[in-house]
């Protein structure tokens, strides 16, 4: 029998940590105990930060942008004291009001109507993923099946050409991988990480001045390109940002809830039964996979000022990480928040934040998981895990690198 966590025993800094799968007993012990924590450094991985574990306080944080600000860092990692160029820029790291004003010129695109208008070209190059795998009986279903729907959808609304799709997968895994030898390069570490993130900027740059030399397209560059606020337009390194923040959040969040998703249908058989013989719960069943799955781990925010959270006094300065997976199975928020039901209702849970912030790309995300695993449940219905889960080495991105699966060889449609 293995000795019960106490917390002294806990560790959310170390990417390591993550690598068997989410931390569930420590953030269990976390709301029970100690629902507003304050975490030790833990050098070389982060500073000391709180940890907010507990739904409604994660409600509470996000919804007052002016006490706990994202303009000083969004991850748990580097001192919001030390300046950094994206601070106030890249939108993700913004406040009101310019943030409110940043968003206005990409909600557009994403809106329900803009995303419902998708949906028949999202199905088609779902069919034609499904189609490529659905005759070979296995694969790898991250890179063969999961990762290309996102990649090829944010890639066409930004104008993307398809010749660059695979550097576009390629560069952003090693920007979020930091950790992780196999995304970074090996011994390469953040170092890895820098530089990919500088060639995606030098990307984004380029396109920027093939929009600015042909004007008037409708992809989401050439729309930032061509936008203003308050009459001023936004400048090169802002526009590199908005590439930077689109190719990211598009392609390494929506692949991982559907591999966790396929993951948890395989692990929870009598679930997956359910979800075949009643189709129509599929969007419930999305939801339970996005909850699930929680593939964004945490969020953080920097204090204004002097407050206090759950009697904890928490100083103007200090950082606050929000752990959405620990939110998304609060006990008392989600009734057996540890059994996957794909027809759980309500189901309200904060995987895509809420407040200021709330993702952009959420009703995106949404259709791409409907149409992928309707389009995959209907061909392929008896997809199995073929070997080991090989899971991304980090605390931020709740990564899937490889799954293999085998499953009965289907004819081409
Ligand atoms: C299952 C898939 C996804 C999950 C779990 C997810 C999660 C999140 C979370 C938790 C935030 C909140 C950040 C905060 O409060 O600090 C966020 C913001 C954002 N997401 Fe997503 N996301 C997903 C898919 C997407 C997609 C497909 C896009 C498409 C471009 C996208 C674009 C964004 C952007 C631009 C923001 C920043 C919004 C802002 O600063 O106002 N996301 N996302």
């Amino acid at each position: 029998m293995t000795a019960a966590l106490s917390l002294s025993d806990v560790n959310l800094s170390e990417p390591g940590v993550f690598v068997q799968g989410y931390p569930h007993e420590q953030w269990k012990l976390l709301r029970r105990e100690a629902p507003v924590f304050l975490h030790p450094a833990m050098p070389p991985y982060a500073p000391a930060f709180w940890c907010i574990t507990k739904y409604d306080d994660i409600i509470a944080v996000s919804r007052d942008p002016h006490t706990f600000i994202s303009g000083r860092g969004i991850t748990m990692f580097g001192d919001p004291a030390v300046p950094d160029p994206a601070f106030g820029r890249l939108m993700i790291m913004t406040d009101p009001p310019r943030h409110v004003r940043l968003r206005r010129l990409v909600n557009k695109a994403f809106t329900p109507r803009a995303v419902a208008a998708l949906e028949p070209h999202v199905r088609a190059i779902a069919r034609e993923i499904v189609d490529g795998v659905a005759g070979q009986g296995r694969g790898d279903f991250v890179t063969d099946i999961a990762a290309k729907l996102p990649l090829a959808v944010i890639c066409e609304m930004m104008g993307v050409p398809r010749a660059d799709w695979q550097m576009m997968f390629d560069l952003s895994n090693r920007t979020i991988g930091a950790g992780d030898p196999e995304y970074s390069g090996p011994g390469t570490g953040d170092q890895g990480s820098m530089m990919a993130t500088f060639q995606l900027m030098q990307y984004f740059a380029t396109l920027t001045l093939d929009r600015r030399a042909h004007p008037g397209g409708t992809d989401l560059m050439s729309v930032l390109v061509g936008a203003d606020i308050d009459g001023q337009h936004l400048d090169d390194q802002e526009l590199m940002y908005f590439g930077l923040l689109l190719i990211i959040a598009g392609n390494e969040t929506t692949r991982n809830a559907t591999t966790g998703g396929m993951l948890a249908l395989m692990q929870h058989p009598e679930q997956r039964a359910r979800l075949l013989a009643e189709p129509a719960l599929l969007p419930t069943a999305v939801e339970e996979i996005i909850r699930w799955t929680s593939p964004v781990i945490h969020m953080a925010r920097v204090a204004t000022r002097d407050v206090e959270l759950r009697g904890c006094q928490i100083r103007a300065g200090e950082k606050l990480v929000m752990w959405y997976p620990s939110a998304n199975r609060d006990e008392e928020v989600f009734p057996d928040a540890d059994t996957f039901d794909v027809g759980r209702t309500p189901n309200e849970h904060l995987a895509f934040g809420i407040g200021e912030h709330f993702c952009l790309g959420a009703g995106l995300a949404r259709l791409e998981l409907r149409v992928i695993f309707e389009e995959l449940l209907a061909r392929i219905p008896d997809m199995e895990l073929a070997g080991p889960v090989d899971r991304l080495r980090s605390n931020f991105v709740g990564g899937i690198k490889h799954m293999p699966v085998v499953f009965t060889p289907a004819a081409k449609t």
